[in-house]
């Protein structure tokens, strides 16, 4: 079994339930508020250890409560938290949460501890995450940090797999680092601006592929996944789920993609149980409340139909 790694951010996630969305200047009643335990790169973490995976967290939560009650929960998931630091001066970064009746969500974040990632405090990290070979990065911390993690990553010759999210245009040399790029429709847009508005899915991936080796692992949501490669693109279809909030749903897609690759699996059957992982987490309020084991995800896979859609 590989060993995985994850840089990226700690959230708390501030989540309420809302009829609708407001519109601006409007006051809502919602319901169900929830403190729950989120963040991009921590859902990856936490996601991955649920998987059973082994998995080290590195990132920084603030010297407050939240900061300490995240150190213990990642514990009680199996995270291992040697490269979690404190950032004594700062807050533990939150995003407030609105998830509508359709299981859509609107966030905001305040970036907080996130912030202290530096490209120094990745210097000071960086080699006591070198006996993991699989790294999981996302977009919630400083770039300059996460790009200065990509080269030196690609350049150990470790398997980079990165969740381009919150959508950011990325510059070719940051791309050329990755091996399994994983743009849900919003962030393959942004990644792929540069072509006309009606160009459609397909010659997005395409675009982002370019003549490299990189793989582009579309995320479609409900419709499942598209593998893209220099030798062509093959849908993988979900699985039909009622869906309570979608947050971290592709937290959780990266994290089963990464599981299946953790454990020798084909890219096509890592993409289905990412698929199963990423489908499952949606049936429950809060980020991390829906993510399940390896046999609830293999159970989904071996029991239900995927959609054909
Ligand atoms: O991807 C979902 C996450 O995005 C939430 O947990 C929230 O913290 C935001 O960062």
């Amino acid at each position: 079994m590989k060993k995985c790694a994850v840089i990226g951010s700690i959230n708390m996630d501030l989540v309420l339930r809302v009829p609708r969305f407001p519109r601006p200047g409007e006051s809502l009643i919602g319901s169900s508020f929830k403190t729950t335990f989120g963040g991009k790169g921590a859902n990856q973490a936490v996601a991955l250890g649920k998987l059973g995976i082994p998995v080290r967290m590195a990132g920084q939560v603030g010297g407050d409560a939240f900061g300490e009650a995240y150190c213990e929960h990642f514990q009680s998931c199996g995270v291992d938290v040697r490269a979690v630091q404190r950032a004594q001066d700062l807050t533990t970064a939150v995003a407030d949460i609105f998830v509508n009746d359709a299981g859509e969500n609107f966030i905001g974040t305040d970036p907080g501890a996130n912030l202290a990632c530096t490209p120094e405090w990745l210097d000071r990290i960086l080699p006591g995450l070198m006996d993991c070979d699989i790294f999981l990065l996302q977009l919630e911390i400083p770039l300059e940090s996460v790009f200065c993690a990509l080269k030196r990553l690609h350049a150990a010759g470790k398997t980079v797999i990165l969740d381009p999210a919150s959508a950011a245009p990325l510059p070719e040399e940051a791309l050329a680092c990755v091996d399994y790029l994983t743009p849900n429709e919003t962030e393959l847009r942004t990644l792929t601006g540069n072509l006309p508005e009606a160009s459609g899915t397909e010659e997005r991936i395409r675009a982002l592929i370019g003549g490299s080796d990189r793989v582009v692992v579309h995320k479609s949501g409900a419709h499942g996944a598209y593998i893209g490669t220099r030798h062509g693109i093959t849908h993988v279809p979900g699985y039909p789920v009622k869906a309570v909030d979608t947050t971290a749903a592709g937290d959780t897609f990266n994290a089963g993609l990464a599981a299946g690759l953790a454990m020798g699996r084909s890219l096509e059957e890592s993409v289905r149980l990412a698929n199963a992982a990423g489908a499952l987490a949606v049936t429950a309020l809060g980020a991390q409340a829906g993510m399940p084991t390896l046999e609830a995800a293999e159970s989904l896979m071996a029991n239900s139909a995927s959609t054909l859609r």
